[in-house]
């Protein structure tokens, strides 16, 4: 990734039907999606050529929108054929897609029943970083500033950009403190997610992971869970508090972004990378890069 701001790269984006430079790829400043945070959003990888999971990544959209009380005014299979195209356009054959929809600058209130709809698709190189024997090092976490909100409060399920305001906040706070990142609790004082991915232990050779029906239920989530099943690995979803956590010997957040990326210490916790991790971190290569072998 190189060092430009994101509104200086060179390159396409796709906005409400159509391809325009990058650097013109503007909104106004009275957006409402700016001011009332009506926006709704997805992070995609493409490996060799082919945007992984893609059909799911855009169904979650529509249903994000959903939430927001929005429509996305395009078909499921005119989005996925959009996002193909970002790719293809930019030249890009490994890279992240950002899929955004938002409320226009119709009318500036809360209430914005006949704000247009937009649809935006950028996409970037996003080359892995790390090398598996890095990678095992593990990352270490902070505890969140913030709690994941009850879904009476917000609209949890969604992946919506309002709800990444206190993600940044408690970022900013673990990496003030030396940490990658933070791992926030549920309302209730449960372990959630990270800011950005979601998280797994093992203990005595059986995966926990929190259940997400609070929080964002992942497509990587998803995916690790089936990977684990079939390497005949127990799953368990369920509530875990944070003082379980000094009985876990292995930890790992996985998203699209973070893949598999196996966690060292959380707060007062330690963790050591092991074998679970290890083959959970092979298997979602093997498998991200078999989408490669099909495209
Ligand atoms: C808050 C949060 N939780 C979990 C995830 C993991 O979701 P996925 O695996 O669908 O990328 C993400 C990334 O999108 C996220 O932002």
């Amino acid at each position: 990734m190189s060092a430009l701001p994101f509104d200086q790269k060179d390159g396409w984006i796709w906005m409400n039907g159509s391809f325009v430079p990058w650097k013109d790829a503007k909104i106004h400043v009275l957006t409402h999606g700016l001011h009332y945070a009506s926006a709704v959003f997805e992070g995609e990888r493409a490996y060799g050529g082919e945007i992984f999971k893609l059909r799911e990544h855009t169904e979650r959209l529509f249903h994000s929108a959903e939430i927001l009380d929005f429509k996305i005014p395009y078909t499921v299979e005119e989005i996925d054929e959009a996002s193909k195209a970002t790719l293809a356009k930019n030249g890009l054959v490994d890279g992240y897609l950002r899929p955004i929809a938002w409320r226009g600058s119709e009318a500036l209130g809360v209430s914005a029943h006949n704000n247009k709809i937009n649809v935006a698709i950028a996409a970037w190189e996003w080359p892995s970083y790390f090398t598996p024997a890095e990678r095992l090092k593990g990352i270490r976490l902070d505890w969140g500033k913030y709690r994941r909100p009850d879904p009476r409060t917000a609209p949890s399920l969604a992946k919506a950009s309002g709800l990444y305001m206190i993600c940044t906040i408690s970022k900013h706070a673990a990496e003030d403190r030396g940490y990658a990142d933070a791992l926030m609790l549920d309302w209730e004082g449960n372990v959630a997610e990270s800011t950005g991915a979601n998280v797994f232990f093992v203990k005595d050779g059986v995966i926990h992971t929190p259940l997400a029906d609070r929080f964002l239920n992942g497509i990587t989530r998803q995916t690790v869970i089936g990977l684990a099943k079939a390497q005949g690995i127990e799953v368990i979803e369920r509530r875990i508090l944070p003082e379980e956590l000094s009985t876990f010997s292995e930890c790992w957040l996985c998203g699209t972004a973070a893949e598999v990326t196996p966690v060292s210490e959380i707060g007062e916790f330690k963790f050591t990378p092991g074998k679970i991790s290890a083959s959970l971190m092979q298997a979602y290569t093997d498998l991200v890069q078999g989408a490669k072998v099909s495209a």
